[in-house]
């Protein structure tokens, strides 16, 4: 289903009374089953935006159209996974998986059938009676994805969702990630500010300046998958990237840390 985001702007008021602009005036179309990535310097606006798109944040006065339907609060058609897996300790990955359907009403059998489904597309079938203590972190990350799918949004956002993981563990789930949703056809939306896994991941990147956050350049990439990522094409996909927020970095619009 297509996400159109329609002159998304927002500001805050710091504790201290000063006005943060982190948005303004982002217009952007994600069609249906599309891999979007969005980069950006840290602190200019990407988690703002993704929890406005979740109805987590207000959006003011303008809008946020799934399909036909304007979004104005959370809803189980769009999914969220966020930097840190947020798994409840005292449950089985199974219960965990489980927990949406818990909320929705789903009755135990089904309830169970699905999380059990959702666990396989995560290959983590497995481990359905493991605690999250005796996981590892990209594991974790893996059941926070399924925790997202068994409620069948239609778009999943995600929020640097491999950040914290090690080089060869990240790499591994951004190729788990592409299999899932080739099998799912959901409409991804993932923030990022590393520039090779936006290249590897995305049919397009959005990139997005520092603070307040603008749309300054799409990257199309027009590489079919699996893509190897140190071929020459990535490469010159990388480079397009990292010359905009070099660029930006000139124009002393971009802070520290936006390229690695
Ligand atoms: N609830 C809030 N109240 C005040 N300022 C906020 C709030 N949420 C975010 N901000 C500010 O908005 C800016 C953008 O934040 P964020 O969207 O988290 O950036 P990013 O995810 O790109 O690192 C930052 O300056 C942040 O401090
Ligand atoms: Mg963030």
């Amino acid at each position: 289903m297509e996400l159109k985001i329609t002159d998304i702007s927002k500001s805050f008021t710091s504790t201290t009374g000063e006005r943060i602009e982190a948005l303004r005036h982002i217009s952007f179309t994600a069609s249906e089953g599309r891999f979007i990535c969005i980069i950006g310097p840290s602190g200019c606006g990407k988690t703002t935006l993704l929890r406005i798109i979740s109805g987590l944040e207000p959006s003011g006065e303008n809008g946020i159209m799934l399909g036909e339907r304007e979004l104005n609060s959370p809803t189980n058609e769009i999914g969220y996974i966020f930097q840190e897996p947020t798994l409840f300790p005292w449950r089985t990955l199974l219960k965990n998986v489980g927990f949406g359907l818990e909320i929705a009403g789903v009755e135990k059998h089904l309830r169970r059938q699905r999380a059990m489904a959702a666990l396989e597309l995560v290959e983590l079938q497995d481990f359905g009676d493991f605690y999250p203590k005796e996981i590892s972190g990209g594991m974790k990350q893996r059941v926070a994805l399924a925790m997202a799918l068994v409620v069948e949004p239609k778009v999943l956002l995600m929020d640097e969702p491999f950040a914290s993981l090690d080089c060869q563990t990240r790499n591994h789930m951004q190729a788990a990630l592409l299999r899932i949703w080739e099998k799912t056809g959901k409409t991804v939306i993932f923030v990022t500010h590393n520039v090779e896994e936006a290249a590897f991941l995305g049919d397009e990147i959005i990139c997005l300046t520092s603070r307040p956050a603008q749309i300054k350049k799409v990257v199309k990439v027009p590489l079919s998958r699996p893509r190897d990522r140190t071929s020459p094409e990535l490469n010159t996909i990388r480079k397009e990237i990292l010359t905009f927020l070099e660029e930006e970095r000139k124009a002393g619009r971009l802070s520290v840390g936006a390229s690695d």
